[in-house]
């Protein structure tokens, strides 16, 4: 056992507030923890543990990345130019570009090359503390490569972080398959052999006038449903196309992204238990100016989680920390609400419920951080205060 002695807790425990604890301790056995408190009240099994001594410095919950799209090939700089010109993002979607541009530079990478390319991103995102990662396919298109990402994205694994894998085939229309329906119908063909193949946590797609309709993700759904899968969706990104009632009537884990999301849309994910997952990187990238309806999720009582969305197209960040400051500033979360949002909450979005927080029980996922109040790492951007970061109880 091991006991990291002289931190700053701040806990998360329960539904809200930072649970502070000045001169807090916490008590690990293997991977899980087994004892978190003040340290004037250590259990007596404590005497026996190895001792670290954090020295006044603070402590956190790993942070949960839930929504990424890490895997793919080439690039899209050249977008962000053209967006700067004035086209907008559906626009270069319709022409060709987008989405479809990464499905071209991924269906020619090898392996290796997408290996190596997305685990220079973990690494950054690791960099500042992340222990939990979602990624998602959908840069494939294709059986082969949709598989090939997903293979990728479930070797990230070997760089000491948790990786949750979700098939997102049905987010664009590949060029060779002009017709949408046709295109449901192969997805829902793959799928089952990629989950035989432990390769797939969940399922997603794209809600969009620039992608698929209601009644086309309810298709891939049933089949998720089928294979006892959880789903999640990209829901009211550009449009309100009603893809959250959608999703909440499939007890969806998370709706992401959430713009135009509807009274009717916040409260039947309420009703569903489903998580809100804003994503201020893809807000920001594309300068959007509808806000998501944060005020009306609060009061809703629906929980709401942060991510990066890294891709190459919308959100091309690698900075969770950024994305805390982010949701701050431009989607006026306290800074208590973003980091629940990428800690506990991002690990709701992901069906997980056994990390996000400093409790006896929990994962022994923690970040030590060179800084003196939590509020700091949402108040600060362009810096990292992160000091070490433990993964199932191993630095
Ligand atoms: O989450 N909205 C759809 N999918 C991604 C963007 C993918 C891309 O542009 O390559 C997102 O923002
Ligand atoms: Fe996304």
């Amino acid at each position: 056992m091991k006991l990291w002695r002289g931190a700053r807790l701040a806990t998360l425990a329960g539904e809200r507030g930072w649970g502070l604890i000045d001169d807090g301790a916490l008590l690990v056995d293997g991977d899980r923890l087994r004892w978190v408190g003040p340290a004037a009240e250590l259990p007596p099994e404590a005497a026996e543990a190895e001792v670290i001594d954090l020295g006044g410095a603070l402590v956190t919950p790993g942070l949960v990345d839930c929504h990424t799209h890490l895997v793919y090939g080439g690039s899209r700089a050249l977008e962000f130019e053209q967006r700067l010109h004035g086209a907008s993002y559906a626009d270069i979607a319709k022409a060709g570009g987008g989405i479809r541009a990464t499905v071209a530079a991924t269906r020619v990478a090898t392996e290796a090359e997408l290996l190596a390319t997305a685990t220079k991103r973990a690494r950054a995102l690791i960099a500042e503390g992340v222990t939990t990662l979602e990624v998602k396919s959908g840069y494939g298109l294709d059986a082969a490569t949709e598989a090939r990402m997903l293979r990728v994205a479930r070797r990230l694994t070997g760089l000491g972080v948790t990786v949750r894998t979700t098939y997102l085939a049905a987010h664009a229309l590949p060029p060779e398959c002009p017709d949408a329906d046709d295109y449901i119908a192969a997805v829902c063909r793959w799928l089952p052999e990629l989950a035989e193949a432990g390769l797939v946590d969940a399922v997603d797609a794209f809600c969009e006038h620039i992608a698929f309709s209601p009644a086309q993700v309810a298709r891939v759904f049933d089949t998720a449903r089928r294979l006892g899968l959880p789903v999640k969706l990209h829901a009211e990104q550009l449009s309100d196309q009603g893809g959250a009632g959608l999703a909440a009537s499939y007890r969806a884990l998370s709706c992401d992204h959430l713009e135009f999301l509807s009274p009717a849309g916040v409260q039947a994910m309420a009703e569903a238990g489903t998580v809100a997952v804003l994503l201020p990187g893809a807000y920001y990238a594309l300068r959007e100016t509808q806000l998501p309806p944060v005020a009306a999720l609060r009061e809703a009582g629906v929980p709401i989680a942060i991510a990066t969305d890294h891709n190459p197209g919308s959100s091309p960040t690698l900075s969770p920390l950024l994305m805390l400051n982010m949701a701050c500033v431009l989607f006026r979360l306290t800074p208590e609400e973003a980091l629940r949002g990428l800690t506990v909450n991002g690990a709701r979005a992901l069906g997980l419920s056994d990390r996000g927080q400093l409790v006896a029980g929990q994962r022994a996922d923690f970040c030590i951080w060179d800084t003196s109040h939590p509020r700091e790492l949402a108040a600060c951007f362009g810096h990292n205060p992160l000091q070490q970061r433990i993964h199932q109880g191993e630095s």
